[in-house]
């Protein structure tokens, strides 16, 4: 099989690599589709390379988070030929840039009926941290309002659906290409960060949620109500706002999702099948194009996901 290996941070795509040996608790799938998240690119370059050691984390195949594909070996839950999406274990689980990947069934769920292999792979990621993010970190409630900062990228285009669903008032800032995306997908209000800074706002919101990675809270404290919540994707970048979260009424909530949760992406493929929730852009590559396809997630006004097509 092929697969993608990074070997002293460097990304090279190799044949005849031998095809993961399935443990318990796991089903083998043949990946159709796997996804690129910055979180991809970070690996790549060895910014986490401390963490990657000390999880123990063996492979060379380190890039791959999200994928979608057909169960070539299954269980009771997952039959063979079964069609399945997920997301894999941040540190500690196979990576999806190779053809086969042996996969926790609790990582996993049944592909919504609605979806092509390249949009199910490009959702179960941004979805699942989006709606952790407002539904257990945030607790927003109906009614209430939301700054999303980065609306039109690969999790804000799942935040900016379900803050819709959850009928709250929805302000959402991107750059220029992302306005009209932002605005299909239910946000009230869009900012374009690249004309208005956030130091310019003055509305005040219930929960700011920072998905583009530029904001600490002290960037967005004026943006806060009394008694709002800041969410930040990069909770390490926050750790003594949050520690100070007792001594103010201000909070900063502590949000990271590592790994699929079944029952989430279960949930949540019940949405996409029901029309509640729609997938964002997905730009896709080829494989064999994994350079063009990891250099296209520098560049600005990437809506929604890069995908690659692996079979
Ligand atoms: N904590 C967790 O559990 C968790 C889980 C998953 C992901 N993450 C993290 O979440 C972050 C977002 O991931 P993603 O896949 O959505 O990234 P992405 O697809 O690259 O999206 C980033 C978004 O931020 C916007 N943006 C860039 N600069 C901005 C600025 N100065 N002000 C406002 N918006 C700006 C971008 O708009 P333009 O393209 O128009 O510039 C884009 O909409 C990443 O850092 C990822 O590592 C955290």
């Amino acid at each position: 099989m092929r697969a993608l290996q990074n070997i002293n941070h460097k990304l090279s795509l190799i044949r005849g690599a031998p095809e993961p040996v399935r443990q318990e608790g796991e089903v083998k799938v043949q990946i159709h589709y796997a996804s690129l998240n910055p979180t991809d690119a970070d690996i790549a370059r060895g910014d986490l390379d401390l963490f990657i050691k000390l999880a123990r984390a063996r492979s060379s195949v380190r890039t791959g988070l999200e994928f979608s594909g057909t169960v070539a070996e299954g269980s009771a839950k997952f039959p063979t030929g079964t069609k399945v999406f997920g997301y894999t274990h941040l540190m500690k689980g196979p990576k999806t840039h190779q053809d086969v990947v042996s996969i926790p069934e609790s990582f996993i769920a049944k592909m919504p009926k609605n979806l092509s292999f390249s949009q199910a792979a490009a959702f179960p990621l941004g979805a699942q941290t989006s709606l952790v993010a407002l539904r257990d970190i945030a607790q927003l409630k109906r009614g209430q309002s939301v700054l999303i900062l980065g609306a039109s990228g690969g999790l804000g285009v799942y935040a900016t659906q379900l803050a819709r669903h959850m009928q709250l008032a929805i302000t959402g800032v991107s750059g220029p290409d992302g306005l009209n995306l932002m605005k299909e997908l239910g946000a009230d209000e869009v900012v374009n960060y690249r004309r208005t800074s956030i130091d310019q706002m003055i509305n005040q919101f219930d929960v700011v949620l920072e998905l583009s990675n530029q904001y600490m809270f002290r960037d967005v404290r004026h943006l806060l109500k009394p008694h709002g919540t800041f969410v930040p994707t990069n909770p390490q970048k926050n750790l003594l706002a949050i520690a100070g979260n007792k001594f103010r009424r201000q909070k900063v909530g502590y949000l990271f999702v590592d790994r699929g949760d079944s029952t989430l992406l279960t949930e949540l493929a019940g949405q996409i099948a029901q029309g509640v929730l729609s997938v964002g852009p997905v730009r896709e590559f080829d494989f064999e194009d994994f350079e063009q396809a990891f250099a296209s997630l520098q560049q600005p006004g990437q809506l929604g996901r890069t995908v690659m097509r692996l079979r």
